[in-house]
């Protein structure tokens, strides 16, 4: 009997998948992949194609772009409390999982990553021109991920806004 039992459940599992409610995942009201034109959603990131830095090749031309970056590219953005406060906004979504809150690079994610984000508010990080900073964000880094399709251009000026007045050493 039980081998009856057991005998039943395989054949009867195994023909369950084949079975017409398997397929609720699939059929439930949502847009397929390719079935309509979607238009993105007021406010969402448009990807214009119209980013002015060409994406590095490699790492070093990563180091090297940063610092071509510094002397070309300059920050529109005025530092003023609009700015630190968008800037802040946008840190605490994008940066602070690795760089930490006071941007010591502690953040839960961070501690998990080699190299360890950089400390944000070391000179290294602090003396820095804006434009190799953009660079950074735009680009990522080694182990730090670009943002040049997640962080609008104007955001990107207000997290620096930030990261330069809010985080350096008191
Ligand atoms: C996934 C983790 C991670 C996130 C998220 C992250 N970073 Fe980083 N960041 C790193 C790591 C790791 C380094 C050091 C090594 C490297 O260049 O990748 C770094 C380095 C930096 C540097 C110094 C680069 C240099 O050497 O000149 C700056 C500036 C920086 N990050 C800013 C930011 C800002 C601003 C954000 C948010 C928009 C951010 N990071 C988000 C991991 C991260």
């Amino acid at each position: 009997m039980r081998w009856l039992v057991f005998l039943l459940l395989m054949v009867g599992g195994g023909s369950v998948s084949a079975l017409p409610w398997s397929k609720d995942m699939v059929d439930q009201p949502s847009v397929k992949p390719q079935e309509k034109l979607v238009r993105e959603a007021v406010g969402s990131v448009p990807a214009t194609g119209k980013e002015v830095m060409p994406v590095p090749r490699d790492v070093a031309d990563v180091v090297r772009s940063r610092l071509e970056a510094s002397r070309k590219v300059f920050n529109p953005v005025v530092v003023d409390e609009a700015s630190i406060a968008r800037g802040k906004e946008v840190y605490a979504i994008h940066c602070e999982v690795c760089h930490g809150a006071g941007g010591k690079g502690d953040g839960v994610v961070g501690k998990k990553i080699v190299p360890p984000p950089m400390d944000l508010s070391t000179d290294y990080v602090q003396l820095q021109s804006e434009g190799q900073m953009f660079y950074t964000i735009t680009h990522g880094g080694i182990a730090m991920p670009f943002y040049r399709d997640a962080i609008k251009v104007i955001d990107r000026w207000h997290v620096i806004n930030f990261v330069k007045s809010e985080l350096k050493p008191e």
